[in-house]
């Protein structure tokens, strides 16, 4: 959602605030400001729209300081506006704060408040917690640290705060529930940020600030407590990551550079989890023989990381003998699902702080589940809530439309499945190792899909202009169909609708004519899935639909009846998926350029969302 970075040093904090803010803008840019102590009083600047509004205004009128917060919105209580813009101020401008999260309780208190004389200039629900801290000093408070205690106390929801008070000079304080904080750990300065990027290029060594825990910073130490005041001994992580893998690295947008990581990334998932002796090691604490007594799996999720979890249904049902469901985590949460203690609840999620699933494994938790997190940020609350982590090791992706971390999340699936089967004794170590040698193909198949993007793009550039268009696909390419039309939907604003090729003559088949751009995912299989999907693929030929065909190098069925054909090398049905989706992230992406959207920032999109 939003973000927020803070700083205490020796250096100017404005220009380190606007970089961090910069790297932080995939999480919400629908405004952006500063607030910086300096010359014993708090100066600000905030601008709605990007940041380079507020980068102007900061150009024309300078501020300076060499301590400060800054925030970058993505609104859910007040429309964009400069009056809504964070940092929000006590009445008499003393207390400043940024927020990402939302306060759900913030009603009551504003009454409460305006009751005791506060006024307020904007309809956000942060407002409040500079006012509360200012009503706790007027009540008295021995300190502002005590203040601020005290006026959490009496927040309910989600936050991740970054506080300023004008009399303590030298120091920032930042407080956490529910919403992700890092302290980043510098040489004589100090950082506050809602994600690593923001600071990666200025510390190697950060604390992952915990629920219901704040902090001082000052210039040369941080000091954590609870929020009784309880002194708290943080843990200290190193940042695997580099600053570059948060960079463009030549690339014009980030979502392009991060699909083309993504046959890298998936030949180290191989090299890390596929030992010398061919077998498979998840690297996580829940042991062999917990996977054999296994008897249900739930999968909960949201968005892409959703299609990657019907992958995962499909492909752990097909090689082992376990009941597996998924579910969006948005609906998961409120249908009072029949979960029972012996369930294993998977939630897959890039950022680890998507709110729906995080609530769906705290709710599987105290049904007595095993959590098992397939996620990409190490320290992120689900992984700190989850019993057990398969990380996927894609680096930070910064692109809002997520591309690396799915395919890493596909893999990891395969690695799971192959993994359960091969210690459940469902398959043989023969049969593995086919599975093994065929699963070694993808990350070569996804880079030959890659060096066709030119061809892919035009394609995309004449198919692109169209109000919508359909995608389909039959089982393991059923959820391709749906992420390749999320990606389109997400980046070039195109109505797409993701469909199941059997079920077409249940209804989308009216949409057809020639006008409509259908997608049609119909690589080789050693079954009859192909057949049932040529016809298909006839049926929208019948119509006259624009077929855009997804097919096995060599096919020539399919280019008698498609459009255009984007061909892909032979790999096991299976794990086509992988090949299958780079091939739609690219037409999508091209898409999107033809029709001059803003990739990696699209609109109205955040790329966590880390409330309901
Ligand atoms: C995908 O491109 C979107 N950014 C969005 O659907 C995303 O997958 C969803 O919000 C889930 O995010 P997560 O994987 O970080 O939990």
């Amino acid at each position: 959602m939003c973000g927020v970075v803070g700083y205490i040093g020796s250096k100017e904090a404005a220009p380190v605030l606007i970089d961090g803010l910069r790297r932080l803008e995939y999480r919400g840019y629908d405004s952006a400001g500063i607030a910086v102590l300096g010359g014993g009083k708090i100066v600000f600047g905030k601008e709605v729209g990007r940041l380079v509004n507020l980068e102007r205004e900061l150009e024309k009128n300078p501020i300076a300081g060499m301590c400060g917060i800054g925030h970058t919105r993505w609104a859910t209580h007040g429309a964009p506006s400069q009056a809504n813009s964070h940092p929000h101020f006590s009445s008499d401008g003393s207390i400043a704060v940024v927020h990402n999260g939302i306060i759900e309780n913030y009603a009551e208190l504003r009454d409460e408040l305006a009751a005791q004389g506060h006024t307020f200039l904007s309809e956000t629900d942060t407002e409040v917690v500079p006012h509360l801290i200012e009503q706790a000093l007027k009540e008295g408070a021995a300190s502002p640290a005590a203040a601020l205690r005290s006026a959490l106390k009496r927040l309910r929801g989600a936050y991740a705060l970054g506080v300023l008070f004008r009399d303590e000079p030298n120091t920032v304080y930042c407080a956490r529930l529910g919403s992700p904080l890092i302290i980043g750990l510098g040489e004589n300065e100090n950082f506050i940020a809602s994600d690593v990027p923001a600071i990666i290029n200025r510390i190697s060594e950060a604390i992952y600030l915990n629920d219901g825990e704040m902090a001082a910073l000052y210039a040369d130490r941080v000091e954590v407590c609870t929020m009784d005041g309880e002194v708290v001994t943080p843990v200290v992580k190193k940042i695997e990551f580099k600053a570059e893998d948060a960079e463009h690295d030549g690339f014009e947008t980030f979502m392009l550079k991060e699909i083309h990581e993504q046959p890298r990334i998936l030949r180290a998932l191989l090299a890390k989890h596929v030992l010398a002796d061919g077998s498979v090691d998840l690297g996580t604490e829940l042991s062999p023989d917990y996977f054999r007594k296994l008897r249900r799996i739930m999968i909960v999720s949201c968005g892409t990381a959703y299609h990657a979890g019907m992958y995962g249904k499909l492909l752990l049902e097909n090689l082992t003998g376990i009941a597996v469901e998924t579910d969006l985590a948005s609906e998961f949460r409120y249908r009072d699902p029949k979960i029972d203690p012996g369930t294993l609840i998977i939630p897959v999620t890039q950022s680890g702080e998507t709110a729906d699933t995080l609530a769906s494994i705290r709710m599987a938790k105290e049904w007595g589940c095993r959590i098992f997190a397939v996620c990409n940020v190490e320290g992120s609350s689900v992984v700190r809530e989850s019993d057990a982590t398969f990380y996927t090791d894609c680096g930070p992706e910064i692109g809002v439309a997520s591309t690396k971390a799915y395919t890493a999340q596909q893999m990891a699936f395969a690695l799971l499945a192959l993994y359960i089967a091969s210690v459940r004794g469902d398959l043989t170590p023969e049969k593995l190792q086919e599975y093994l040698d065929d699963l070694r193909e993808v990350p070569n198949a996804v880079h030959y899909v890659i060096q066709k993007k030119a061809e892919i793009q035009a394609i995309a550039e004449k198919h692109h202009d169209g109000p919508s268009s359909l995608y389909l696909g039959r089982r393991f390419n059923y959820p391709t169909a749906l992420e390749g039309a999320l990606k389109n939907k997400e980046i070039s604003y195109q109505h797409a609708e993701g469909y199941a090729a059997g079920e077409m003559k249940h209804g989308p088949i009216a949409l057809i004519n020639e006008a409509l751009p259908v997608v049609c995912i119909c690589t080789k299989t050693a079954d009859e899935v192909y057949e049932k999907m040529l016809s298909n693929v006839k049926e929208v030929e019948a119509r006259n639909g624009r077929i855009i065909a997804v097919a096995t190098e060599g096919d020539t069925e399919l280019s008698k009846l498609s459009d255009d054909v984007i061909y892909v090398p032979s790999v096991r049905d299976e794990f086509s998926p992988m090949v299958n989706v780079t091939a739609l992230q690219l037409l999508a992406y091209y898409a999107a350029r033809a029709r001059g959207t803003d990739i990696d920032k699209p609109r109205n999109l955040a790329k966590s969302v880390t409330v309901e």
